[in-house]
């Protein structure tokens, strides 16, 4: 996919924010400091159009960044960060869980764990919900050049176990530092998005 052009959108906090005009929506959504951001610059070669940091918790409304005249990214707040409170996450919680089930422009969710650790609970519970709905998902497991190359295919074995991924499951490894992965993400991505 040739990116000639990609701009940051809006930070929605209310669905009457969502762009209306219909282009496809690729959402990510992960633990906080996974690094969505950090894919996303990575798909479209920008340095640092999505904002990443090293700060959890950096990405708290629906993010739209639009890529081309194509398609739209739109990246989720964090999952899994402490320090918010109860109140907060269970308002992002309700937005996040309306966009997933009634936004007619999404078409796949690209859940991120990371590679070096087992999923979390909420990585799982993440997981199931998104099949349990019959979400088009694929699970990128990022930040593998963390990894040493002959400990790779262990990590991967780990963590589609843990989330009970089948042979025809979408899965692909990924390193926002590296680059590794971007071209097969975005063979799914313009699938998906019929573009
Ligand atoms: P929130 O917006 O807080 O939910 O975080 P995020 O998921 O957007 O994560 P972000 O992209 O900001 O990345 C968090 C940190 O991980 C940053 O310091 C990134 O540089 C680092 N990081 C992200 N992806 C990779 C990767 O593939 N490899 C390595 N080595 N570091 C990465
Ligand atoms: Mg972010």
């Amino acid at each position: 996919m040739k990116v000639n052009q990609s701009e940051f959108i809006i930070s929605a906090v209310r669905p009457e924010q969502y762009p209306d005009d219909g282009l496809p929506e690729i959402a990510l959504a992960g633990r906080s400091n996974v690094g969505k951001s950090s894919l996303i610059n990575r798909l479209i070669s920008r340095k640092n159009l999505a904002r990443t940091s090293a700060t959890p918790g950096k990405t708290q409304q629906l993010n739209y960044y639009k890529i081309n005249q194509d398609l739209y990214f739109v990246d989720f707040p964090g999952y899994g960060y402490a320090k918010v409170s109860k109140e907060q996450r269970f308002a992002w919680g309700k937005m996040m869980e309306k966009y997933l089930l009634q936004r007619d422009e999404l078409k796949l969710v690209m859940q991120m764990v990371d590679m070096r650790h087992e999923p979390s609970k909420e990585d799982k519970m993440m997981n199931e919900w998104l099949r349990h709905h019959g979400l088009p998902l694929v699970v990128v497991a990022t930040k593998m050049d963390k990894i040493p190359k002959t400990r790779r295919a262990k990590h991967i074995k780990v963590i589609k176990e843990a989330l009970g991924l089948r042979s025809g499951d979408l899965f692909v490894p990924f390193s926002s530092e590296e680059g590794l992965g971007k071209e097969e993400l975005w063979d799914i991505i313009t699938r998906h998005a019929r573009i």
